[in-house]
């Protein structure tokens, strides 16, 4: 699908991999609306790419609404959706104080994993609703996983089953919506130098690089953003996951 004057939807879109998607897509000339909770950071991507900030939270249902629904009016209904809004947080089973707390876990799976189906099934039907490109494409669909859906470290009992939810609904949703000609696909990052990590110290930044087979670095939030982008031009790329990791496969901790 070419991008020019397509109607996208980024969340996560006001940092990280998020934003740097955010300014790739524009860049091709597509219409992008970026959907955060942090608004000001979120406007200010906005501002940057021509583009339109909503606020929102992704894992309620009314708030994610609103939020197709005042980027349909921005820019008329979305043709693809990038979703990247996450959180990560790193919790024992058994920690000092005893069992971990259930909130947590449920949080991490609310945000991530419930958060993707929900923007997907509100996007998905706007999108359903489309006439069909010349390629009898109507939408295209990319979430985000992550490494850690495969080969999650300990702590990350939540963070995984979140990610590897998403690697597992990847492909009976491709099936479910093939039939209004709408791609999708989920991309699984290594590690990315995004806020998160460039906060920590060079020696820290190292240590991590050293696992990463070549290139022995963090990955560039643009080289994420580059292959959303080749998602969307390629059609014939549909329920698959892509794993983006320079050969990374994490240790246990
Ligand atoms: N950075 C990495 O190394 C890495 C690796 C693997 C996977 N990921 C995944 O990539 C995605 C983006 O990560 P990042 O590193 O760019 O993180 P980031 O923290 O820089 O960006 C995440 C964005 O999501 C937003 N967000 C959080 N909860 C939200 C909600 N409920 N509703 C709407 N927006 C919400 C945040 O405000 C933030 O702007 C996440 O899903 C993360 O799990 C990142």
């Amino acid at each position: 699908m070419q991008l020019k004057d397509q109607a996208v939807i980024v969340t996560g879109g006001a940092s990280g991999l998020g934003a740097a998607t955010a300014r790739r897509l524009a860049s091709l000339g597509a219409k992008v609306t970026v959907c955060d909770l942090n608004t000001k950071l979120a406007e200010s991507v906005a501002a940057e790419i021509k583009g339109v900030a909503v606020t929102c939270n992704v894992a309620d249902s009314a708030s994610a609404e609103a939020a197709v629904a005042a980027a349909e009016k921005a820019h008329g209904p979305a043709r693809v959706l990038v979703n990247c809004a996450g959180i990560g947080v790193a919790k024992r089973v058994i920690g000092k104080e005893g069992p971990s707390s259930l909130a947590d876990f449920e949080r991490v799976i609310q945000v991530n994993l419930n958060g993707t189906f929900n923007m997907i099934r509100l996007a998905a039907n706007a999108m359903s609703k489309l006439d069909p490109l010349d390629t009898g494409e109507r939408g295209v669909i990319i979430n985000t996983a992550s490494v850690a859906a495969y080969d999650g470290q300990i702590g990350q009992a939540a963070y995984s089953a979140s990610k590897g939810g998403i690697v597992g609904m990847t492909l009976p949703i491709a099936r479910d919506l093939a039939q209004f000609g709408i791609r999708v696909l989920t991309i699984a990052p290594g590690l990315f130098l995004t806020p998160l990590l460039a906060g920590l110290p060079k020696e820290a930044q190292d240590s991590l690089s050293a696992a990463i087979p070549f290139p022995r670095r963090l990955g560039h939030a643009e080289e994420f953003a580059s292959l959303a982008a080749h998602m969307v031009d390629n059609p014939y790329l549909n329920g698959e996951v892509v794993r983006l990791d320079g050969a990374l496969r994490m240790a246990p901790r």
